[in-house]
């Protein structure tokens, strides 16, 4: 249930009543518990257009407005706003239904076809920290997406293709011609691609070969692909490691690398010269971008042919957008790397959108996201400077999550233990990543992300198996749990009210790929659930048995809340720890 589209309905209803057609209804979240739940702001516009006092208004509107059953007190306040305060049966009753249902269940929605573009490492190269971003945030926004019903193509933009094949091609070449097998030569791509550039740049007549090799390679010769998808396939190997280490999403079908598209790059030139769209400037073949001039009135270039012939980077987004508007039908595109690649797909949309690859109703859009920083401040790296591969990275969170589990009193064997440790470990990193505002750069802090307590996966990881405790206290089966739910002290109130935002939570994150928001409203959830905790007591003695129930089924309806939202962020969940 979605209170807001809910109350919006009930004040348009209203306002229509009033004989005005078409008003907005801007509601929001009231800042102060004593103004309630949501706030009505409509009346102030609508008194300026009918040129009469915002508060009258306001009384003409709560004179219309059908509200009885959700309700429990509305009132006028200050230059004519609404306040609106909750029922406390309307809660009761929601609770109860809630509990009915296997799933949280969210309000329909439009269902659309939608492209996420996520991930995206190079395979030239190890992924790294840099990828860590990309991957679980997008990885999160999906599951949001598919949790509320929309189809959702995972197209992981692999950067396969590119002139630095060349390189790499002849110095596998060389090694396999010494007898080492590719699995072995590749074991270590970081290792690989620095032996290959060492060799590029000093060593005579190596960098002629590699460029041989790209010629071999874009000429489709067949020993030459072949080495080529070797190294790919061994490339994506490791990424797969890193995504099943991460708990995300991404299998080898989602790949759609860039080289899928070679084939198609010829015809993208050929079709934006057809509508007059290209330039052609000492060879090279430019698009003149004059909505994104420069202060001297220059129009922004962009580039899509280089004079020798070969294609860029933008190509290939050019003939991405092209088989995902024509191919898999997307109606939405939503892309995510860095913040440094926004102007290139500001770029690549407006270019797109003037070929008429994107149908007027397609958004697309590019979801950029900051860097993160090391303590200093700096770029994250190591000790000595190099960037950290993303696996190790990992690996360290599980080891220095065990420590922390391994000084918590626990009767857990050692390889729960060990479990405990993974799923605590890796969910702390994905969560400090997901719960910063995606847009801003962010500081990397073992200490802050592995605490039990504040907005942290820790501390949310032990609010579940809070609950969980509960049950098997009470000897009850949380998942099947149903009772007669009676929201009477405020506590129990506050918590209901959050419960049932987490549809409205859903849409936000939908709408703006921000997952941060989902973080905030767990920690908040889980926060409440504390302080009703704390002042109504579940299966103390002196507690009457309908409260008791009640008051399990605000825990069972917590727990699969903080359970369904961690998994969509992607987050596993435990049952003891
Ligand atoms: N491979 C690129 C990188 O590592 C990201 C690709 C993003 N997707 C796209 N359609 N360009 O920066």
């Amino acid at each position: 249930m979605n209170i807001h589209h809910l109350l919006s309905a009930r004040f348009s209803q209203a306002i229509q009543a009033m004989g005005i057609e078409d008003a907005p209804i801007p509601l929001s979240r009231s800042t102060r518990p004593d103004f309630g739940e949501y706030q009505f702001n409509g009346a102030m516009a609508l008194a300026k257009q009918l040129k009469q006092k915002p508060r009258d208004i306001a009384e003409q509107i709560l004179a219309n407005v059908e509200l009885d059953d959700i309700a429990s007190k509305l009132e006028v306040a200050g230059p004519g706003f609404i306040n609106i305060h909750l029922k406390n049966d309307w809660l009761s009753q929601w609770c109860e239904r809630a509990l009915q249902d296997s799933k949280l269940t969210v309000e329909a929605h439009e269902s659309k076809t939608i492209v996420v573009d996520y991930s995206s490492p190079n395979l030239a190269k190890e992924m790294h920290v840099g990828h860590l971003r990309s991957t679980i945030i997008g990885d999160a926004v999906v599951n949001v997406l598919e949790y509320l019903g929309h189809n959702v193509i995972r197209q992981n933009h692999m950067g396969d293709w590119g002139t630095q094949f060349g390189m790499l091609l002849a110095h596998l070449n060389d090694q396999l011609a010494k007898s080492s097998v590719a699995e072995t030569a590749l074991s270590d791509l970081e290792d690989f691609y620095r032996a290959a550039k060492v060799r590029f740049d000093n060593e005579d007549g190596f960098a002629d070969r590699a460029r041989e090799y790209v010629v071999k390679l874009q000429g489709g010769d067949l020993d030459c692909l072949r080495l080529w998808q070797q190294f790919i396939d061994i490339s994506i190997q490791h990424s797969e490691e890193v995504y099943k280490k991460l708990n995300v999403s991404l299998e080898r079908e989602h790949v759609m690398g860039e080289s899928s598209y070679n084939h198609d790059l010829a015809n993208v030139i050929k079709d934006l010269t057809e509508k007059n769209i290209l330039v052609e400037d000492q060879g090279a073949k430019l698009v003149f971008i004059p909505e994104m001039s420069n202060k001297d009135g220059d129009p922004a270039v962009y580039i899509v042919q280089k004079s020798g012939g070969g294609y860029l980077y933008a190509t290939t987004d050019l003939a991405a957008i092209r088989y995902r508007a024509n191919t898999l039908k997307a109606d939405r595109t939503l892309i995510f790397t860095d913040a440094r690649q926004a102007l290139h797909f500001k770029q690549t949309e407006i270019v797109a959108r003037r070929a008429g690859y994107l149908a007027e109703t397609d958004s697309y859009e590019h979801c950029p996201f900051g860097m993160m920083l090391g303590k200093d401040n700096k770029p994250f790296k190591t000790r000595s400077g190099e960037t950290i591969k993303l696996s190790d990275l990992l690996d360290e969170a599980i080891e220095r999550a065990a420590v922390l589990i391994g000084q918590r009193e626990s009767s857990l064997s050692e390889s729960e233990k060990q479990q405990v440790a993974k799923t605590v470990g890796i969910g702390a990193v994905k969560y400090a990543d997901l719960s910063k505002n995606r847009t801003t750069d962010y500081i990397f802090d073992w200490d802050t992300m592995l605490s039990f307590e504040g907005n942290t996966a820790p501390y949310l990881q032990y609010a579940y198996t809070r609950v969980k405790s509960i049950f098997r206290n009470a000897k009850q089966d949380m998942d099947t749990y149903h009772a007669k739910v009676a929201v009477a002290s405020p506590q129990e109130h506050d918590l209901v009210v959050k419960l049932m935002q987490f549809d409205e939570v859903l849409e936000s994150v939908s709408k703006e790929a921000t997952p941060h928001i989902m973080c905030s409203y767990l920690y908040e959830l889980a926060s409440l659930f504390m302080r009703f905790y704390e002042a109504n007591p579940v299966l103390k003695a002196e507690v009457s048995e309908a409260d008791r129930n009640s008051r399990l089924g605000l825990c069972a309806l917590t727990a699969k809340t903080l359970k369904t939202g961690l998994e969509i962020l992607g987050i596993e969940t435990l049952e003891s720890m």
